[in-house]
C-alpha cells in the first residue's frame, strides 16, 4: 500500500518528463514509444505524460499450465526481437521453435547458428502475402505431424514510413502496414485454426507498439509514425475480437498484445534504450505468467497493462 501510493505520488510529481534524463529502471514504460523514429529523431528529447500512461501492476494470478514440451511458433524469426525470442526459447532443449521467415532465400546465417539443439524448424511465411500464409500452414502440419502449436507470436512488422504524419498519408503506405503488421497476424491465426494446428490452450502474442495506444499516442508531441501507429492501434482491435472469437473454438486460449519497449533492432536504432535480450526476456516472463482471465489484454514488456 505504502509503495503504491509513494508510486502514485511520484508520478504526479514528475507527470512530465523529458525521457533521456530519466533512469529507466525507474519507469521502464516511458520508453516504450519511440521505437519507430529515425535516428535524428530518437535523440530528441519527447515529452511525456507519466500519469496518462502508467498502469498499477497486475496482481497475482493462476498462470497456464506450460507444456512440459511446448512448440512455439515466431513470424520475423530472422532477425531483431524475432531472432532474439528464437535465442532465448532454443536454448532449452526441449522447446521445439518453429521460426518463419519472410524468404527462405534471406541470409539466415544468425538463425542457424542458433540451432544448438536441432530443436528449430525454419519455415517460410510472408505475412505480407496471404498465398504465403497458407503454404506455410501446409508445411507447419507436416512439421509438427500431429502435433499442435503452444504459442504463437505473431512478431513480425513493418514501420516503412516514420515521418510520415496524418495530413500526408499515401494511401499505399498505409495499405502496405495494414496488410503486413494486421492482416498478417489474422490470417496466420485463422489458417492454423482452420488446420486444426492451434492447441486448445495456445497463447497467442500480437506484437503492437506503445503507439498503438490511444492514450500512449495523445501524450506524445508531435505525434508520431502515424501510419504505424494507426497499423497498430488496428492490431490491437484484432487482438480483441481475437479473444472473443477465439474463446468459442479453443476454450483456453489466450490472445493478448504486447509492446516490446523502445529496442536496438533494425527497427529500433542504435539510439533505443533496451537490448532485445532484456525486452524479451520479459516479455516471455510476462507470457509465460499469462492466466485465462489475461485474454484480450494489452502489456508492456515488463506484465503491466496498457491503456488502450
Ligand atoms: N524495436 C522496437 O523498438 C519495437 C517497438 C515496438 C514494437 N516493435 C514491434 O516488434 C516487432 C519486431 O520488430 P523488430 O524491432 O524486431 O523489427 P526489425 O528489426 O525491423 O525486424 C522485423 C522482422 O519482421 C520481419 N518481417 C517484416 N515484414 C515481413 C513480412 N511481410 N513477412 C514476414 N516477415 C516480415 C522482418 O523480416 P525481413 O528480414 O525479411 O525483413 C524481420 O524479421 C514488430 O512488429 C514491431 O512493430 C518493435
Amino acid at each position: 500500500m505504502a509503495l503504491r501510493v509513494a508510486k502514485t505520488l511520484w508520478q504526479v510529481k514528475f507527470g512530465y518528463l523529458q525521457v533521456p534524463v530519466f533512469p529507466q529502471s525507474l519507469c521502464p514504460f516511458l520508453f516504450s514509444y519511440t521505437e519507430a523514429l529515425s535516428p535524428s529523431q530518437a535523440t530528441q528529447p519527447t515529452l511525456l505524460r507519466a500519469i496518462d500512461i502508467y498502469l498499477p501492476t497486475q496482481t497475482t494470478k493462476r498462470a497456464i499450465e506450460t507444456p512440459t514440451m511446448p512448440i512455439y511458433a515466431i513470424t520475423g524469426a530472422n532477425r531483431g526481437l524475432g531472432l532474439e525470442f528464437t535465442r532465448q526459447l532454443s536454448s532449452t532443449s526441449s522447446n521445439t521453435v518453429l521460426a518463419l521467415t519472410r524468404s527462405l532465400s534471406s541470409d539466415l546465417t544468425d538463425l542457424n547458428a542458433l540451432n544448438k539443439h536441432s530443436n528449430i524448424h525454419i519455415l517460410e511465411c510472408d505475412t505480407g502475402d496471404v498465398t504465403s500464409i497458407k503454404s506455410f500452414v501446409k508445411e507447419a502440419a507436416k512439421t509438427l505431424s500431429g502435433k499442435k502449436l503452444d504459442y504463437l507470436f505473431n512478431n513480425a512488422g513493418i514501420n516503412s514510413v516514420p515521418e510520415q504524419g496524418s495530413l500526408t498519408i499515401d494511401p499505399a503506405d498505409l495499405d502496405e502496414q495494414i496488410r503486413v503488421n494486421v492482416i498478417g497476424p489474422a490470417k496466420t491465426t485463422e489458417y492454423l485454426l482452420e488446420a486444426d494446428l492451434l492447441s486448445p490452450n495456445a497463447v497467442i502474442l500480437n506484437m503492437t507498439s506503445g503507439l498503438g495506444s490511444n492514450a500512449v499516442s495523445k501524450s506524445i508531441e508531435p505525434r508520431k509514425c502515424a501510419t504505424y501507429s494507426i497499423s497498430k492501434a488496428a492490431l490491437n482491435m484484432l487482438t480483441v475480437h481475437q479473444s472473443g472469437d477465439l474463446r468459442a473454438k479453443l476454450p483456453g486460449c489466450v490472445v493478448v498484445c504486447m509492446d516490446p519497449g523502445w529496442v536496438k533492432t533494425r527497427m529500433g536504432g542504435e539510439g533505443a534504450v533496451l537490448e532485445p535480450e532484456e525486452s524479451i526476456g520479459g516479455m516471455l516472463k510476462t507470457v509465460h505468467g499469462l492466466g485465462k482471465e489475461d485474454t484480450g489484454k494489452f502489456y508492456t514488456y515488463t506484465g503491466k497493462e496498457v491503456p488502450w
